[in-house]
């Protein structure tokens, strides 16, 4: 109510609109978010994705690293945003071993000329749009990945969308890859704030389940600094 207001009040000042009016419009989620983060990205593109640039960036990166990542592995990045974590892991792997895919254009070119200033470009990354969201993995659906990282990603989704993606996953990754993604933990599946949804683990452990895959809860080594929790798949039941 009172943001409507507010975007009322913007609109009749003929001011720009803010990037949290897209979600008072008529757009369907997806379309809303990566107009959302676009605006935002504009602005600032690091704080648009989270911020906490440096810590979150490396937290990431060294859990990979301390979980196998090797300069010869390969790397989906899903939802790669501004390459808070990507900078690093382009710089570590192999040239042509990193894929970063996001909704988002503008963080996508942002992303390419972060590329460009950090002197990456002989890494020759990929940052692919995924431009077709009920598809989630078509974009990079010919490529088999030994590592799939969706930090801070699941905890912008509903319920709908995280399912195809934990239905789609296996799809592009190999035998015996890892797939990592951080989710806010809640009693129950709730949608908290503009863009931000709560799951309680069962809800990942029943969809593995559902697919066919094992799932370890991989926290405890995750001091992510906003309690983001981190889970693990893998193909297969597991022992
Ligand atoms: C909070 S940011 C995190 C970015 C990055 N993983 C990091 O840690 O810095 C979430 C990103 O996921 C992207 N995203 C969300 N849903 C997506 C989807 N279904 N497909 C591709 N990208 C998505 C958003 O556009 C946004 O850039």
């Amino acid at each position: 109510m009172l943001a409507n207001v507010k975007h009322l009040v913007g609109k009749l000042l003929r001011k720009p609109a803010a990037p949290a009016d897209v979600f008072y419009r008529d757009h369907d989620y997806l379309t809303a978010y990566r107009m959302h983060t676009d605006l935002r990205v504009a602005r600032d593109p690091r704080a648009a994705i989270g911020g906490r640039w440096h810590e979150i960036g490396l937290l990431q990166f060294r859990f990979l690293v301390a979980n196998g990542l090797a300069p010869t592995s390969t790397l989906l990045d899903y939802g790669c945003g501004t390459l808070r974590g990507g900078r690093h892991f382009i710089g570590y792997l192999d040239a042509g071993n990193y894929t970063g895919v996001d909704l988002s254009p503008r963080a996508l070119e942002f992303g390419q000329h972060l590329v460009a200033v950090e002197g990456l470009q002989r890494k020759r990354p990929s940052l692919v749009r995924n431009d077709t969201p009920e598809q989630p993995f078509a974009s990079v659906a010919k490529h088999r990945f030994d590592f799939v990282l969706a930090q801070s990603v699941i905890t912008h989704l509903h319920e709908d969308i995280t399912r195809k993606l934990l239905a789609d996953v296996a799809g592009v990754m190999t035998d015996t890859a890892i797939f990592f993604f951080t989710y806010n933990e809640g009693a129950r599946y709730a949608r908290r704030r503009r863009k931000s949804y709560v799951y309680p683990c069962g809800f990942f452990a029943e969809q593995a389940s559902l697919f066919g895959l094992s799932i370890t809860d991989r926290s405890r080594d995750y001091p992510h600094p906003d309690g983001q929790r981190m889970l693990a798949l893998r193909l297969g039941r597991g022992a």
